[in-house]
């Protein structure tokens, strides 16, 4: 366990983070671009929660190691000390980090979401005008998707064509199971991956969906998922996440699964007259929705997209398409969350740019966004708003990052360090 004096260390209580006025935050600048972006986030946050609370509040950063840098001061990329600090402290802000291609080689993201069971993968989605969008009305996308983490095909349960683990599985088909090992079109010669969904996986991030979507004064919230093809994977994800909102949120939710039921044995007008009272009443409608249905949905009806919770490859998809709607994975905030332990890494949703990197060409929106999103959840919310409205001002007068500058018409193209300083004096 890591020391620090417990006065400045975040603390848990019965899944509830308290912060002290001097919370010590770890802090992991990553590869890459990583640096530089870490450092314009660090300094608008100091600004902003210095001019918040008139130098009442502050945050010690303390730097801990992974990557590259790692690798080279303690000859490891995920050091334990490293992660002992993130669970002591909690709340933590990282950068982007490289995965080597190497066979076997493990991805340090992935690794630091498995040590740290950070089950949800918090990603909002807003637009900031003018950001560059293939949308004729970007102003319409506000959702925010919760991916879980943790389950479905990145368990890394694969076995590679031809080899004795997938000869010894397809041998337990074929003797056990014909019906399935009849499924297989070429048996002889396929890869075969593991896909686990759990109830207990699926309900823990519905669970923290809902809770959002009441918090924030969402409409809805969508379970997305591919049952009409994974019956029991995703089709269980569905089912077990409606029996969370009926069974945990019946008053404040109106479950369309219910809905269905309702029609069916009471007629259609019944059952719309129970919707109309349950929005009048302002309950949050759980519905579901095929997710491929989900990305053209976002797509050519962004308004109609609330709070979104799906499996982990849906989402790892959706993510991106979604950021893509407001400008990219440069503007794109994301956190990896344990709601039960209070554990959170905020982070940039975009890697490393090895081809800008050292430049000051990045963009470091993602990660003064994501830094946004920690400061509201750690209750900082003065702060969050001072560092949102400075980036929504400095947009307005047509000041971006070259990525941005490319892509938009008279805007005046800033390096990081200049955009950082126009964001620093709007504070
Ligand atoms: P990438 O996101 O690093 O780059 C893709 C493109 O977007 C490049 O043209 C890059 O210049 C641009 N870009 C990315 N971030 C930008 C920013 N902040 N400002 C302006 N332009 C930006 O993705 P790529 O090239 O696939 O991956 C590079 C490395 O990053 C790989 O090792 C990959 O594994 C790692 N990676 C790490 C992630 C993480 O730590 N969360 C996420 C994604 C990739």
């Amino acid at each position: 366990m890591v020391q620090f004096s417990t006065a400045q260390t975040i603390t848990v209580q019965n899944g509830k983070i308290i912060v002290p006025d001097h919370p010590i935050i770890p802090f992991l600048e990553g590869d890459g671009v990583g640096p530089e972006v870490m450092r314009s986030a660090q300094q608008v946050v100091d600004a902003a929660v210095a001019k918040a609370y008139n130098g009442n509040r502050s945050i010690e950063w303390k730097e801990v190691l992974a990557g590259q840098k790692a690798e080279k001061l303690t000859g490891t990329t995920l050091p334990e000390e490293t992660l002992n600090t993130f669970k002591t402290c909690h709340v933590g802000l990282k950068g982007p980090l490289n995965t080597s291609v190497g066979e076997g080689a493990r991805s340090l993201n992935v690794a630091l979401r498995k040590e740290l069971d950070l089950y949800a993968n918090f990603r909002p989605t807003k637009y900031y005008a003018p950001a560059p969008s293939p949308l004729l009305h970007p102003e319409r996308v506000d959702v925010v998707l919760f991916r879980e983490n943790t389950e479905d095909v990145y368990s890394g349960i694969e076995f590679a064509a031809g080899t004795d683990g997938a000869r010894a599985l397809l041998e337990f088909f074929r003797t056990q199971s014909p019906e399935n090992y009849a499924r297989i079109r070429f048996p002889e010669t396929s890869a075969l991956g593991l896909k686990p969904v759990s109830v207990e996986g699926s309900q823990r991030i519905v669970r923290s969906a809902i809770e959002h979507a009441l918090k924030a004064k969402r409409k809805s919230v969508s379970l997305l998922h591919k049952g009409n093809i994974m019956k029991f994977t995703e089709g269980g994800f569905m089912n077990w996440g409606y029996d969370v909102a009926e069974k945990e949120f019946s008053v404040e939710t109106y479950s369309m699964r219910q809905h269905k039921t309702l029609s069916a044995e009471k007629g259609e007008e019944a059952a719309a007259e129970a919707l109309k009272i349950a929005k009048a009443a302002g309950k949050v409608i759980v519905k579901d929705m095929i997710v491929d249905a989900a990305f053209e949905r976002s797509i050519a009806h962004p308004e109609d997209m609330d709070v979104l919770v799906t499996t982990n490859l849906n989402g790892d998809y959706l993510s991106d398409a979604l950021a893509a709607l407001v400008g990219g994975l440069g503007i794109a905030p994301g956190a990896n969350i344990n709601y039960l332990t209070g554990d959170a890494i905020f982070e940039a949703v975009h890697g490393t740019a090895p081809d800008i990197a050292g430049k000051d060409l990045a963009n470091p929106c993602s990660l003064i966004l994501s830094s946004v999103l920690m400061l509201r959840y750690m209750g900082w919310t003065e702060a969050a708003d001072l560092v949102e409205n400075s980036l929504s001002q400095t947009f307005a007068g047509r000041n971006v990052t070259p990525d941005f500058a490319s892509q938009m018409d008279n805007a005046v193209s800033c390096s990081t360090t200049q955009f950082t300083a126009l964001l620093l004096q709007r504070i």
